[in-house]
């Protein structure tokens, strides 16, 4: 794993193309953050960008969320690891075959990333469970999908601060939590609809925040999240 960083920080890089999402990279520095790479830029940008990522120095989150049947899986997360980056993810509704595959093959890379799971996405509300034939209350699927995850080996799972003190006790203390949906107090809430600040999704269990437009939409984006660090210093 290349882990150039410290910090707990995640900063979403939510650009169309390369060019903005590499300003912001030379701005800010990966003793303050880590970057993470989705759908949209990287499917504009491509793998030359996040090598470039690595390259400066970031521990990359390449969140593409690969959904397949598990060779296609495994193919695909040992080409993000040979990346070089840090952390990458898969969903969990792929099924046990899908997650024990993928961890077969990250652990056979020279570098092996971490590997996390996503549970159930943020934007899914109790009515589209039923609709999709998944029972029980949203924290019930993403409970039992944590389990799974775990029992396949998996680093960790990404989550809501609100369900990270529940999958701290159930999952344990080695089992890694990334919780999006992180604003600060005086933050825009845009929208996300279950919000924490920093010190509270850190106070529930949460490894790992990411954060987006609080940082890459502030006029001074690296004295955004210097404040962000320097109110988690203080308990704020
Ligand atoms: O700008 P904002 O802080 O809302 O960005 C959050 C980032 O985390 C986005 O890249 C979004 O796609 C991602 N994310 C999320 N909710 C999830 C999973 C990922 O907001 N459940």
């Amino acid at each position: 794993m290349t882990d150039a960083s410290r910090s707990p920080l995640i900063v979403a890089l939510d650009y169309p193309s390369a060019g903005p999402a590499l300003a912001l990279a030379r701005r800010l520095s990966p003793e303050l953050c880590r970057l993470k790479v989705g759908k949209e830029l990287f499917t504009a940008a491509g793998p030359d960008l996040v090598k470039a990522l690595v390259d400066l120095g970031y521990s990359v989150f390449l969140d593409l969320k690969f959904h397949d049947i598990p060779h296609t899986v495994a193919k695909a997360c040992q080409a993000a690891a040979r990346l070089g980056v840090w952390m990458l993810n898969v969903h969990a509704l792929g099924g046990q075959a899908m997650l024990e595959t993928a961890r077969q093959a990250v652990s056979e890379s020279d570098v092996p990333p971490l590997l996390v799971a996503v549970t159930v996405l943020t934007s899914l509300t109790q009515k589209d469970l039923i609709r999709l034939g998944i029972i029980g209350t949203p924290a019930d699927a993403v409970l039992r999908w944590a389990h799974l995850a775990r029992e396949c080996g998996l680093d960790g799972v990404v989550c809501s601060a609100e369900e990270a003190s529940m999958l701290r006790r159930e999952c344990g203390p080695g089992f890694c939590l990334v919780t999006p949906g992180i604003r600060p107090a005086d933050a825009a809430q845009d929208d996300q609809q279950r919000v924490a600040t920093p010190a509270q999704a850190l106070a529930v269990g949460a490894d790992y925040l990411v954060i987006g437009r609080p940082i890459t939409g502030a006029t001074d984006p690296e004295q955004a999240l210097r404040k962000i660090l320097s109110d988690l210093k203080q308990g704020i």
